[in-house]
């Protein structure tokens, strides 16, 4: 046998019975097949998952408080999302490219309806949807320039520091977190990050135009400003004052203000979108995860018909943008968010988490703090005595919780440090209860004291 038919004989050969139900096949094989940075996954093999809880195959179970990573906001498997999957699979229509479908026509329809922002630009990631906000700015940007006395100029898109916009190289690069881009090229006369308007700061748009100037650019340069109204990486909040004063500066100068709300939008934050606690609507809206609750899609809202009309035909586009299996997820996960209860509950449950916290936090020293609580997203941070990251504690407490049936993450940034909360907005009172309990368990457990 050639080296290629042994390799086709061992595909041939049915994986036994036991392999698959073995949890530690599992494990054992995606750390042969898969690189080592993947390794760092928690060995929870998940099975199946329903509302708030994930189940492995021997039918033990967690709560979630990651929601897939903020993805499953109206609880997972919702039977309203698996009933559309399933329709539109019975109806025979997988994909499809370049050409109209119902599906595609009706959740458009629902997004604007639903945001108010008249059209929509369908992807697959958020960072594809990133990456398609650039370019629509610059496209906006070229016209608006076109005929103006210096017109040329380069295209300057202003981040802040501490985003996270994604993994892939535009994403990367408009990004603030530097540890995370030092694997590519640098493109600085692209990108100028700025410091990011925190709640509380003394932020004022006077660094963009500094920190734009000492690009050897100007204000008229500024192609978009991207945020989020939190940052996921930190969990620090976005000044109102200061949100304002963007939208002013941006405003005046012709750019266009981005909001990335592919972690904050769908009810995580106790409204629809975050930026409405604020009271500042962006030009461009970022939206993923919580879009289909499931699937892949992402999209760009825009907010006006002028943003768009210079891209060129064909430039928005990639293969399984629009899918209609994932549309057929989205549409049927945005009826659930019309009236409005289900973001009226994730306040409610934010209330409650945001006390269950601080009860728990009260009797602790101040190496333990809770950060950035606003709805149904958290952090608890660990510590040493000099206020410095204390990453190994964060893991131990991470792992007794999931230990005790609480899957909960600790991100790479603040050095490790943070256990960031973020549960399903469908966790019921008697759930979320039960979490703050096993959380409380597991921190009495590793002697958080
Ligand atoms: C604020 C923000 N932007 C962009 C992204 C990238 O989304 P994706 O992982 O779907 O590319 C994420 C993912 O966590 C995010 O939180």
């Amino acid at each position: 046998m050639t080296g290629t038919d042994e390799r086709l004989a061992l595909l041939g050969r049915a994986v036994t019975q036991d392999e698959v139900q073995d949890d530690a096949w599992v494990i054992s094989t995606l750390r042969r097949h898969e690189p080592a940075t993947m390794h760092t996954q928690h060995p929870v093999v998940w099975d199946r998952a329903s509302g708030s809880r994930v189940f492995n195959r021997e039918g033990r179970s967690w709560l979630d408080w990651t929601s897939g990573i903020l993805t499953a906001n109206a609880g997972h498997a919702r039977p309203e999302v698996v009933e559309a999957i399933t329709e539109q699979a019975r109806q025979g229509l997988l994909h499809a490219y370049m050409f109209p479908t119902r599906v595609r026509a009706r959740t458009v329809r629902a997004l604007a309806e639903l945001s108010g922002f008249p059209q929509s630009v369908l992807y697959t990631t958020g960072a594809e949807a990133v990456e398609g906000a650039l370019k629509i700015s610059s496209r906006y940007a070229t016209a608006r320039r076109r005929g103006r006395e210096g017109g040329g100029g380069p295209n300057i898109v202003v981040t802040f520091e501490g985003a996270f916009h994604g993994r892939t190289l535009g994403a990367q690069l408009a990004g603030g977190l530097p540890a995370q881009r030092d694997w590519a090229p640098e493109l600085d006369d692209v990108f100028v990050r700025v410091p990011y308007p925190a709640r509380g700061g003394a932020w004022t748009a006077e660094v963009i135009e500094t920190a734009v100037r000492s690009a050897g650019a100007r204000p008229e340069d500024v192609i978009c400003v991207m945020g989020e109204i939190y940052q996921g990486s930190t969990l620090r909040q976005i000044d109102p004052a200061a949100a304002r004063e963007l939208r002013e500066w941006c405003t005046r100068h012709d750019a266009l203000l981005v909001f990335d709300e592919i972690q904050s939008g769908f009810g995580r934050t106790g409204a629809l979108f975050a930026y409405e606690h604020v009271g500042v609507r962006p030009d461009l809206l970022l939206v993923a995860k919580g879009l289909s609750g499931s699937l892949p899609v992402s999209a760009v809202l825009v907010g006006d018909e002028r943003f768009t009309r210079d891209v060129r035909p064909g430039e928005l586009t990639s293969t399984h943008s629009g899918n209609p299996v994932s549309l057929a997820a989205a549409e049927a996960n945005l009826a659930l968010y019309a009236d409005g209860r289900l973001v009226a509950e994730a306040a409610r449950r934010g209330r409650q988490l945001a006390d269950g916290l601080a009860d728990w936090v009260a009797g602790l020293p101040a190496r333990r703090r809770i950060i950035g609580t606003m709805g149904l997203v958290a952090g608890v941070v660990c510590t040493t005595e000099d206020g410095s990251p204390d990453p190994q504690t964060s893991q131990r407490l991470a792992a007794e919780c999931i230990e005790r049936g609480l899957l909960v993450c600790v991100p790479s940034t603040l050095g490790g440090a943070m256990i960031k909360i973020m549960p399903p907005i469908t966790t019921s009172e008697a759930e979320l209860a039960e979490a703050l309990a096993l959380f409380g368990a597991a921190a009495d457990a590793v002697q958080l004291g």
